[in-house]
């Protein structure tokens, strides 16, 4: 009687949201054929970029030349501005290995988007507080950089900033040399002396910090706030630096690509949305489909959605959903490690305000999965075309190469990288990659690019 139409109008109640949700979540799940087309035009878009023709992927050369050879030595200042946080750090490199001391600071979102000139005073205060606390007050010693956004780089320690990109975007900084405002900045404030001797994108930080341990390290990946990629191109095909032999590291700037539509088929309607929202609409479409800044972004939007149209938190929106940034990336990496799955789905959700269901939770997990999923086989696709073009630069029928990775949806994402590895595999069989976590990639490869800088001058002088 009634019982049993009650109970089929709630199975049909609940079918009907299963399948809204799978509609939904369907554009998130690429297959093969997919993946191996974002790797074909990746492929064909840095073969462009390294040309001088307009792509949407720079391949900036930074002019580094060789990875480290395990000898650099000596003691080092570097500064690492663009990840989760501002550090300054002292580096010594020495015989019995590297030791690091270093310093988090903050920087508020009002001077990251403040002046330029506020942003640089402010790096300045710091590593003067740095340097008293170390006692290194009145010591010069070489600083390396670190400085993770697109620079146009001329030299070694010249950088014109091409464009802010996560949650930067101080005023008069663009299309300047970065290592001259610093400069700037220093003189300024008269009482520190520096020694500014490089500036390092973080993939090439990264990159140089396994490879000082691995010599097969010729790639660089970052997947963190941001995501990008680095790795050794030969000096030949690359047309904006003069020298026919060698090489050069080459810094990709990969989370524009697509900026010139060429990802739009793959792009959700949650996608635009997220892009619309920030700081930047139009930029790094491929970084906001992969990296920690964005992800959570994506989940609130579709969850959103998913509210309006009644399947979740029956359809009842709140204002806390409505909130920009409320939804963590790290809630990703936790609602899907195995062990806590639907009990840590509960607890972030009532955090949040949200009243949920048993279903609610496992809907949530799902599409969380679906997000994480697709960006970890986004970025595989990037890894695959970049040690391809490795392989094919060498002519050889079979590539062993590492990639040195950092960045903290890479490290603490409890499948992120095993799919990486797994859609590696896939598309590009003749690799062997081996994936080796950094240990502060940005501090001690900023540190190792300086030493080599050094010794390189040292010959020179000679
Ligand atoms: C952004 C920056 C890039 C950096 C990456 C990872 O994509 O533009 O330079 O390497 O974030 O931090």
């Amino acid at each position: 009687g009634r019982g049993v139409a009650m109970v089929t109008a709630v199975a049909a109640r609940l079918a009907a949201h299963r399948r809204l949700l799978e509609e939904t979540l369907a554009p998130f799940q690429l297959n093969t054929k997919q993946l191996e087309a974002v790797q074909v035009q990746m492929r064909e878009a840095m073969a462009k970029g390294l040309r001088g023709e307009t792509s949407s992927l720079r391949m900036l050369p930074t002019y580094v030349r060789a990875t480290p050879d395990g000898s650099e030595r000596g003691d080092f200042l570097a500064l690492d501005l663009g990840g989760t946080n501002f550090r300054v750090l002292l580096v010594r490199l020495t015989e019995g290995g590297v030791q690091i001391i270093n310093q988090v600071y903050s920087i508020p979102e009002c001077v990251a988007q403040g002046s330029g000139q506020q942003l640089f005073d402010h790096i300045v205060d710091c590593i003067v507080d740095f340097q008293q606390r170390q006692g290194l007050s009145g010591q010069s010693l070489p600083l390396g950089f670190t400085f993770s956004f697109p620079c146009k780089q001329v030299g070694l320690d010249q950088g014109i900033l091409l464009s802010w990109t996560k949650g930067f975007n101080a005023s008069d900084c663009e299309g300047h040399d970065v290592v001259h405002l610093l400069r700037e900045a220093i003189k300024r404030r008269q009482a520190v002396e520096l020694n500014v001797v490089a500036i390092v994108n973080d993939t090439v930080g990264t990159m140089m910090s396994c490879g000082y341990e691995d010599p097969r390290c010729e790639m660089g990946l970052i997947v963190g706030t941001g995501t990008n990629a680095c790795y050794m191109e030969e000096l030949q095909n690359v047309v904006d630096v003069a020298g026919e032999s060698g090489q050069m590291c080459i810094n990709m700037e990969w989370g524009a690509f697509g900026d010139d539509g060429s990802l739009g088929m793959l792009s959700t309607c949650f996608d635009t949305s997220v892009d619309q929202a920030s700081i930047n609409p139009g930029k790094q479409r491929f970084e906001k489909m992969i990296s920690g800044m964005y992800l959570g972004e994506i989940v609130r939007h579709i969850l959103l959605h998913l509210t309006s149209v009644g399947v979740l938190f029956r359809g009842q929106q709140t204002q806390c959903l409505q909130t920009r940034d409320i939804f963590k990336t790290k809630f990703l990496s936790e609602i899907e490690s195995d062990s806590l799955a639907l009990r840590q789905v509960r607890t972030i959700l009532e955090d949040l305000g949200l009243p949920l269901t048993s279903d609610d939770a496992l809907m949530v997990l799902e599409v969380c999965q679906a997000v994480s999923r697709r960006a970890a086989q986004l970025c595989g696709a990037g890894v695959a075309a970049v040690v391809e073009k490795i392989r094919e630069n060498r002519g050889l029928e079979e590539l062993t190469v590492s990639v040195g990775v950092d960045g903290t949806l890479y490290k603490l994402h409890p499948h992120f990288s095993s799919l990486v590895t797994a859609t590696v595999q896939e598309l590009a069989p003749r690799c062997k990659v081996i994936f080796l976590q950094s240990e502060d990639g940005s501090g001690k490869g900023a540190a190792l690019v300086t030493a080599v800088a050094c010794r390189l001058a040292q010959k020179t002088r000679v």
